[in-house]
């Protein structure tokens, strides 16, 4: 059984891409310094997969302590999901940002090299396209300047694992884009529970209509897009989960035949605010309080992925649909506003 590191594991995408190694076969140990997280993840993942992970509460910037997890446990491959990743906060703390990001980053790097780790996936961003000119964006895209400090730590994660991999024989890594990542476990026994409060507008959307907000404010309807809303590409999270394993098994079956390779994770196809909500709306069967208000600085006005090269390569399919994932984000909804927090 082969043994992966999963950094961020109790994080949203981490803690579900558990499930999905576990489901494939994989060994999974996890560390997190539970930043933005808490080891209730641990016990979640139990409830679904019937496995104990076991979880490292390490801080990735403190090299020794990584170093040790390397040593004590025979790795295959890393998912290094664990970073900070509030566009906002970043442009107030960018030395956090570049401290926790690039240096955690750096230290992954130096176990793999020390430890003779060769495999690394790495969670990228759409956010490294910045404003990008052309749509849908194809991993070809060239790179716009960074738009917060939080996107230019994923294009500098990016470009440091390129310099790596091409300076070391043997290292092989895969930089996975992810657009817009939502929804929950089918179980309804795992979703996102940041300790940091949701940004996002899955989760503003379902805490609003549990009665954690007042209301949904759209920001913007004045954009040039079929109802004036802005377009994205949500992906479900268990489909960007499948994605992780697929691509970690590539490495690990050598079919990759370059060092460092990338791939657009989306739909491939763009939904507006408005359409998100009413997609909501109906799968829920609850009226939304919402309202339309100011733009959002920084917002892009569309981005959505061209996606068929995951397609192609990875042999990867997203199968859930939007409806798909405010079905789950508000089954999880209900369900987290039944437990009490930690
Ligand atoms: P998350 O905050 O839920 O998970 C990240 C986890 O990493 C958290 O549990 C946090 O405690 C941990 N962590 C952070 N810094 C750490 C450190 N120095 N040492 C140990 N653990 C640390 O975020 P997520 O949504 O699951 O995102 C996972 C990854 O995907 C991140 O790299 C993020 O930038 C990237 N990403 C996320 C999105 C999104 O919209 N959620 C989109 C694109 C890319
Ligand atoms: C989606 C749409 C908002 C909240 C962010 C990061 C990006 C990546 C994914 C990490 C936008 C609108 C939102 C609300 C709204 N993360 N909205 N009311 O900004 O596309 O991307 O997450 O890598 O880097 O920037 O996601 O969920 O914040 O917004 O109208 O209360 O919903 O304007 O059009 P975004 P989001």
């Amino acid at each position: 059984m082969k043994k992966i590191l999963v950094t961020g594991g109790c994080g949203y995408i981490g803690s579900h891409t558990v499930i999905d190694l576990i489901d494939n076969g994989f060994e999974v140990v996890s560390v997190d310094n539970n930043s933005n997280s808490s080891l209730r993840a641990i016990e979640q993942i139990r409830e679904v997969t019937g496995v104990q992970v076991k979880n490292y509460t390490v801080d990735l910037t403190d090299l020794e302590k990584t170093k040790r997890i390397f040593s004590n446990e025979n790795i295959d491959g890393i998912i290094h999901f664990a970073a900070l990743k509030f566009v906002g906060e970043s442009v107030e703390k960018p030395l956090l940002y570049f401290q926790n990001n690039l240096n955690s980053l750096m230290n992954i790097m130096h176990c793999m090299s020390e430890f003779n780790v060769p495999n690394l996936i790495f969670s990228s961003s759409c956010s490294v396209y910045g404003n990008a000119d052309e749509l849908p964006v194809t991993e070809s895209t060239i790179f716009k300047d960074a738009e917060s400090p939080y996107a230019r730590t994923k294009q500098m994660g990016e470009h440091m694992i390129t310099d790596f991999a091409k300076a070391e024989k043997g290292i092989q890594a895969i930089l996975l884009r992810y657009f817009n990542p939502a929804g929950a476990h089918e179980s309804g026994l795992i979703g996102e529970s940041p300790i940091n409060k949701a940004s996002n507008l899955i989760p503003v959307i379902t805490e609003t209509a549990i009665g954690n907000r007042d209301k949904v404010t759209v920001f913007g309807d004045t954009y040039e897009t079929r109802d004036g809303s802005c377009v994205r590409d949500y992906i479900h999270v268990m489909d960007l989960a499948n994605a992780h394993t697929k691509a970690l098994q590539r490495l690990l079956d050598k079919k990759q035949e370059v060092p460092v390779d990338v791939f657009n994770l989306g739909i491939g196809n763009g939904v507006t605010v408005l359409e998100a909500i009413k997609s909501f709306e109906k799968v829920s069967g609850e009226k939304l309080n919402y309202t339309i208000g100011d733009r959002r600085a920084g917002d892009v006005v569309a981005i959505y992925s061209d996606m068929e090269k995951a397609t192609n390569v990875l042999k990867w399919k997203p199968n859930r649909t939007i409806d798909e994932i405010m079905q789950t984000a508000w089954k999880w909804e209900q369900a987290r506003s039944e437990v009490p927090a930690l």
